[in-house]
């Protein structure tokens, strides 16, 4: 079997939503330490929906497939429902990532949620803190 998926090639290959957001209204950065790979997310929210979403990512091929796949997945979507999009989901809608790649999609889902936790602050909206438990990663085992 391939080490990767076609969706894993297709998504590296053809990354879809790469770029930047002027004036957007949640931006989230993170990183994984023991790679160096750095995400970024830009998102568009109005009405509690994600309009348009962009990304950069400065990393391996498994965490630029998994933020352009984390993209397709909360574009058009409310706020609510990108909040519950886990790192496994976003692997599994790749046909899955190489165990030692699994901590490539946590970045994409981490990055959502700092991009959203940026848009509560800047809007002085209510969350519940246990939704972002905090900057350090827990799954970075790399
Ligand atoms: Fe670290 Fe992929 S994000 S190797």
């Amino acid at each position: 079997m391939a080490l990767y998926s076609d969706k894993v090639m297709d998504h590296f290959r053809n990354p879809r939503n790469v770029g930047t957001i002027e004036n957007a209204d949640g931006v989230g950065e993170v990183g994984n330490a023991k790679c160096g790979d750095i995400m970024t997310m830009y998102l568009k929210i109005d009405d509690d929906v994600i309009t348009d979403v962009k990304f950069e990512t400065f990393g391996c091929g498994s965490a630029i497939a998994s933020s352009s796949m984390a993209t397709e997945m909360i574009k058009g979507k409310p706020v609510s429902e990108a909040l519950t999009v886990t790192n496994k989901a976003v692997a599994e809608a790749l046909d899955g990532l190489p165990a030692h790649k699994m901590h490539c999609s946590v970045l994409a889902e981490e990055a959502i949620k700092a991009a959203l936790k940026d848009y509560y602050d800047k809007n002085g909206i209510a969350y519940d803190p246990e939704l972002f438990p905090g900057e350090s990663c827990a799954h970075c085992e790399h």
